[in-house]
């Protein structure tokens, strides 16, 4: 419908009141919405309706006179009478229920779901009052365990088929299904199979009864000890909106919030469980020192704050700000954020600040190319070309909206990445670039759009006259360049790029780009090309597919080089600005990203280092540089959660801080979405929110710089004032907003956000900022290998996966062993030419150092590739890397 073309409703008369439904709405939704609650089982607003229980049924009269049908099937139609209170309704609701609880066992005082059980409820409200059944009910088995994190009583499953409904339907992978018939259906998984979904809490949530339950909450809990609230998810980009419910101090339980514009009510179970680390015995409780590294003792001695932060405070004095370097932030609320990149830019006067870890965006493309929403991408007949990871590993949310909207809206989907993804099996064309040649693709994928040019560029000579004239000959030969490339290097051939690109030019509904890092065998700056060549399809939106928390809010609050809040350059910010007023000092000139800052940190040209939430060992792109970069710094200060692999390799000083679900603020999602996270419970020991920790530091240092600036709403405001992108953060538009978020202005509209164009230009002068000085015996940049590749020589593919030997992932009890053991995979094709045996246990080598795996092939893989996971147990790929690589060659030998 368009906007001048008037809202038509249908008139229906619900128990004698007229009633304005929405054409083609289902009876039961049109009836809650004028206020009539019709008890329900099986039906759920965001999937399919099945008719499967029949506790909707109500009399309904479309002419013929009234009769039983269930309102969750049946669509309104003009003039429709409905009577949801008549006898016969109300003789149907008793009598399924009825049939319902003939078996359903005696468990509500041990049960889960006792106290929000829909089965109690409506029993209550509209059951039959006593049992007539006397013979002994069905028994089974109880609990099954069907994941790691699921359990099945079955006796209390009434059939509803929501589980397997959202298995099939919403995540796509049908692990939970109904098996036998009549009597004997049972939901089940196949045999010996677990349901090993990424997805599998959502069902748990949809459960109408207590026959799903999630390990970390059973028997934690009953429902009325728990108090809530909204806040938002954390641990990837998305910023899918979340319940927290606690109970004495401690967060039991993450429930999805149903956000239109977000997550639907769906989460990962990353995102649903992730919170058990935040209850993790290991969390840090207080702060800790230890003595210089020349002293006989390295162990580390709690310490109280004043002492820690006075600590911090003078070796900050002591050091020039240019030698001191602030890495990571991506996990910190917007105020903390903000807090920091104060503390740095404003009262230390530091440009090393780098909240991404060498794994994400440019980010003068996050801020300035046009950016979509979510929904953007999934608007019906639209088109979506994913350049970037596969949304199911590392964007789980966003690729259950994404795989709806192709399989329901007619969404058309071109993919370009570096293996098959979860949504590879529904794209209209996948494209596997060879690693390194990501921007050649792209550059023929566009060019390839313009009809004349593709026509032109078919021919021998360029003989179509005016079309081949001026800019479109240019356009002509650079197709003809990147076609010829596409054929001798791409893992994919001609006529692929040509079909993809004619689905592009032909997209009607919208085309959106989601774009991210592919591998991380590959530097950032390979998608710089890309986008610019992107940012030439007309009406182009991108979708930013950052990975780390909060990376949005960090880059809007100024945490990276040359940047400040507002998606300003430092040589942007004049005397008059409003930041001049609020921040005492600035940078005087651009610093260094994450390689630069461990780069000159190696070279001992860091006097501190400060990691924010940040583990450069292993979640840097090249571990040698981050080990070297961490022993070079003469003074490591870290503020974290836990003592992660790089605090107990180097740090100095440790400041305990809060989690997600511990303090108040706010989150910015992938499209710059701000919503609310709240602190829901008392941190441990002494841990204190990331934005207090700022705030003291800065008072030490600079007496009055942070007036003011408590709470984290007094912060929010003054972010406000000084960035002209956040000033529609207003109190009243996040309560306003409360469940969808407020969107930050320039985000949405073509041409709008940012209006920075010139990032190649900044790139290289970045570049040259950060001069590259090999370590003894090995070289930070080394050559490019050669076009051919030798025998038993491979491509390397580094990909993130969602369940890893992450620090958060470590302390999850119930997801912990979730992480898949190392593996080596490569295309079935190339078994042969790999010279060691597909499934023996093998070591990656490259030129910087090795990891082990077992050999497996995946028809995923493209030919001439080697794909490995991140972070994989006892097996991080960043040994094989060295940061500034275009491609890394890797080879596996037998041990
Ligand atoms: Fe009681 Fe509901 Fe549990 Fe059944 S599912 S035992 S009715 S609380
Ligand atoms: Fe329905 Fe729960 Fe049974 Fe699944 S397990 S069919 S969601 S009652
Ligand atoms: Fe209508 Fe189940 S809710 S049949």
């Amino acid at each position: 419908m368009t906007a001048t073309e008037p809202e038509t409703t249908v008139e229906i008369t619900v128990d004698g009141a007229a009633v304005d439904a929405k054409p083609g709405e289902m009876l039961i939704a049109a009836c809650e919405r004028s206020g009539t609650y019709i008890p329900r089982f099986c039906y759920h607003s965001r999937m399919s309706p099945v008719g499967m229980c029949r506790m909707c049924l109500v009399e309904v009269d479309t002419g013929r006179g009234f009769a039983l049908q269930p309102s969750c099937m049946v669509p309104v139609s003009e003039g429709m009478k409905v009577s949801t209170e008549s006898e016969a309704a109300k003789k149907a609701q008793d009598g399924v229920l009825e049939f319902l609880l003939i078996n359903h066992p005696l468990d509500c005082p041990v049960c889960d779901k006792g106290g929000e059980c829909p089965l109690q409820d409506q029993t209550m409200a509209y059951g039959p009052g006593e049992t007539r059944f006397v013979e002994e009910k069905r028994h089974f088995p109880k609990p099954i365990a069907i994941s790691e994190t699921v359990f099945l009583d079955r006796e209390r499953c009434i059939l509803c088929d929501r589980c397997t409904r959202f298995a099939d339907e919403v995540a796509g992978d049908a692990l939970i299904h109904f098996m036998g018939r009549g009597n004997h259906t049972e939901v089940n998984t196949f045999t010996g199979e677990p349901f090993a979904s990424y997805f599998s809490g959502n069902t748990v949530q949809i459960c109408p009864v207590g026959a799903l339950t999630a390990a970390p909450y059973r028997f934690k809990a009953r429902p009325w000890d728990l108090t809530e609230s909204l806040s938002t998810a954390w641990v990837d980009s998305l910023g899918s909106r979340v319940a927290v419910q606690a109970s004495r101090n401690r967060v039991l339980r993450v429930l999805g919030a149903d956000a239109d514009a977000v997550n639907w009510g769906w989460l990962s179970d990353k995102e649903r469980f992730g919170f058990e680390a935040l209850n993790s015995e290991a969390r840090l409780p207080a702060p800790k020192i230890r003595a210089e590294a020349d002293s006989d003792s390295r162990e580390f001695r709690r310490a109280g704050w004043g002492e820690a932060l006075e600590a911090v405070a003078d070796a900050l004095r002591a050091a020039s700000p240019e030698r001191v370097a602030v890495l990571g932030g991506a996990r910190l609320t917007n105020e903390a954020q903000y807090m920091w990149a104060k503390l740095a830019k404003g009262v230390v006067g530091t440009d090393n600040v780098d909240s991404q870890l060498g794994d994400g965006l440019d980010p003068r493309l996050v801020l300035g190319l046009p950016r979509a929403t979510i929904d953007d991408a999934c608007r019906p007949g639209g088109t979506v070309l994913l350049v970037g990871p596969d949304p199911k590993e590392e964007l789980p949310t966003l690729y259950l909206r994404l795989r709806h909207a192709i399989v329901n809206d007619g969404v058309r989907l071109v993919e370009v990445t570096p293996h098959a993804t979860g949504l590879s099996h529904l794209a209209e064309h996948s494209l596997r670039p060879r690693p390194g040649t990501t921007a050649e693709l792209v550059r023929a994928l566009v060019l390839a759009t313009d009809p004349d040019v593709l026509r032109s560029a078919a021919m021998e000579e360029p003989v179509l006259g005016a079309l081949a004239a001026g800019s479109k000959s240019d356009r002509v030969s650079e197709l003809r360049a990147a076609l010829t490339t596409a054929e001798t290097s791409f893992g994919t051939d001609r006529a692929g790029i040509e079909s993809a690109a004619r689905a592009l030019s032909g997209a009607q509904g919208g085309l959106v780009a989601v774009l991210g890092r592919m591998s991380l065998a590959e530097p950032a700056d390979i998608l710089d090309d890309a986008a610019r060549d992107l940012s030439r399809l007309p009406s182009v939106r991108v979708l930013p597919a950052l990975r780390r928390g909060n990376a949005m809010g960090a880059l809007e609050a100024g945490l990276a080089p040359d940047l400040v809040p507002g998606r300003m350059r430092l040589e942007e910010v004049g005397d008059g600005a409003p930041l001049a007023g609020c921040w005492p000092r600035l940078p005087a000139s651009p610093g260094l990203d994450a390689s630069g800052i461990l780069r000159a940190a190696a070279r001992g040209d860091i006097d501190v280092l400060v990691l924010l939430g940040a583990d450069p060992l292993n979640d840097f792109v090249d571990r040698d540089l981050a080990y070297r970069g961490l022993r070079g710094a003469s003074v490591v200060v870290a503020v974290d959660l836990f003592e992660n692999d790089s605090v107990s390799l180097a740090a100095r000083i440790v400041l305990p801080a809060a989690g997600p679900t511990e303090c108040d603020g706010t989150f910015t999602n992938l499209e710059g979405r701000v919503s609310i996270m709240s602190r829901k419970v008392t941190p441990p020991g002494t841990a204190r929110a990331d934005w207090m920790i700022a705030a003291d530091l800065s008072e030490r240092l600079e007496p009055g710089s942070t007036d003011g600036l408590d709470p984290p709403q007094a912060i929010r405001a003054e972010l406000a004032r000084v960035s002209e992108v956040h000033a529609p953060l207003t109190e009243e538009a996040l309560t306003q907003n409360h469940l969808e978020g407020v969107l930050l202005a320039g985000v949405g509209a073509t041409g709008e956000a940012g209006g920075w164009h010139g990032g190649k230009e900044w790139r290289r002068s970045r570049r040259q900022a950060a001069p590259v000085t090999g370590p003894a015996g090995r070289e930070d940049d080394p050559e490019a290998p050669a076009e051919g590749l030798n025998e038993g020589e491979f491509l390397l593919v580094a990909t993130r996966t969602m369940y890893d030997d992450g620090m958060m992932l470590r302390h999850c009890p119930s997801s912990r062993d979730l992480a898949a053991a190392a593996a080596a995979r490569i295309n079935p094709a190339d078994a042969d030419r790999a010279g060691v045996e597909v499934g023996a246990a093998v070591r990656v080598v490259s030129d910087f150092g090795h990891i082990e795996a077992t050999l497996t092939t995946d028809a995923g893989v493209p030919a001439g590739s080697l794909r490995v996971d991140w972070l994989a147990p006892g097996a991080p790929a960043n040994r094989l890397i060295a940061a500034g690589t275009d491609v890394t060659v890797v080879r596996v030998e037998a041990w």
